[in-house]
């Protein structure tokens, strides 16, 4: 009778404004959506308020999504659904169109100041079956993902993206295969325990990364690669399948090649140097 009234509810009040749509269940009413201001004082929500778009289906106890800074959020086509206990989403001035879905106990999401999300999704876990333990995916400050899915289904993992990244489009970040892989014996063997992305990461499109994998500050990861493993070394292009380092002591820049050259006033920049031009200046000799 209560899930038929709060479905009733929910078409009323939602439905009848679809701009605006949170449904709202608690068992003991513990949890919270708290939106503040940039001041930092909570928000007093209005319909059609600039917070429109967003979702939310929260169920369970003691979760709670906390979006800071709302004034300058635009959800577009943004999703949050939870189920489970103790789990916090952190949204700290972001845009676009987010999907996050957790079927998670005691485990956080963390978008950080500045982060610029395209049409993206971070799952922990997957509704319908165990719900996973202590999990952690955060994206620091300032970076930008035009479309990547980032999902996570063993317990205690952690997924760190630091700041001032760049990702493309197409982009894979599991941090679990999804399927067990057994010795003779029968043992587990392929845990997935971490992704690790350092600060001022380029990852281009169609890129795959792999459970417990570390990519370094200042890299590049080449387009259509596929990423296992740690990599310590920084100012890297990674490329490749499976990615090997291919160039050393490089850093990037956001901006398009002639772009760069007149912001830092280069007159005469110099003759490229990469693989493919050596490749034709050989083949042609
Ligand atoms: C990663 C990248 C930026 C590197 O460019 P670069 O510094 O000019 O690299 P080079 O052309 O000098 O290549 C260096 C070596 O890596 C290899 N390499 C480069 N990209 C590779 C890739 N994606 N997969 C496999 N090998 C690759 C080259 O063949 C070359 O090998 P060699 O030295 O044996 O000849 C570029 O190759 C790339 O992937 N561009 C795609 C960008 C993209 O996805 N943009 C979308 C918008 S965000």
């Amino acid at each position: 009778m209560k899930y038929l009234l709060a479905r009733l509810l929910y078409h009323l009040t939602f439905e009848s404004f679809p701009r605006l749509k949170w449904f709202y269940k608690s068992k003991n009413n513990t949890n919270q959506i708290c939106v503040y201001k940039a001041d930092g004082k909570k928000r007093f929500l209005k319909l059609f308020s600039p917070l429109r778009g967003f979702k939310a289906v929260v169920c369970g106890k003691n979760n709670l999504i906390k979006i800071e800074n709302s004034e300058n959020i635009d959800f577009k086509n943004t999703s949050i659904v939870i189920f489970g206990d103790n789990n916090t989403i952190t949204l700290r001035e972001f845009s676009g169109g987010i999907y996050i879905k957790m079927n998670s106990n005691n485990s956080a999401i963390i978008l950080e100041k500045g982060c610029k999300i395209g049409a993206s999704s971070i799952f922990i876990g997957n509704i319908g079956e165990r719900k996973v333990q202590n999990n952690i995916i955060s994206i620091g400050c300032n970076s930008a993902i035009n479309g990547a899915n980032i999902q996570t289904f063993e317990d205690n993992s952690i997924v760190s993206i630091g700041r001032d990244c760049l990702f493309s489009w197409g982009i894979d970040i599991w941090c679990s295969d999804s399927h067990t892989v057994v010795d003779k014996k029968g043992n587990a063997i392929n845990c997935g325990k971490f992704i690790t992305i350092g600060n001022h990461v380029w990852i281009c499109k169609d890129v795959k990364i792999c459970k417990n994998t570390k990519i370094s500050d200042n890299s590049i990861v080449g387009w259509g690669s596929v990423v296992c493993g740690i990599f310590e070394q920084e100012n890297a292009v990674i490329a490749g399948n499976p990615a090997r380092i291919v160039k050393k002591d490089i850093n990037w820049d956001k901006k398009r090649y002639e772009d760069y050259l007149l912001s830092n006033n280069v007159k005469n920049p110099q003759i490229p140097s990469g693989g493919g031009y050596r490749r034709k200046i050989k083949s042609a000799a």
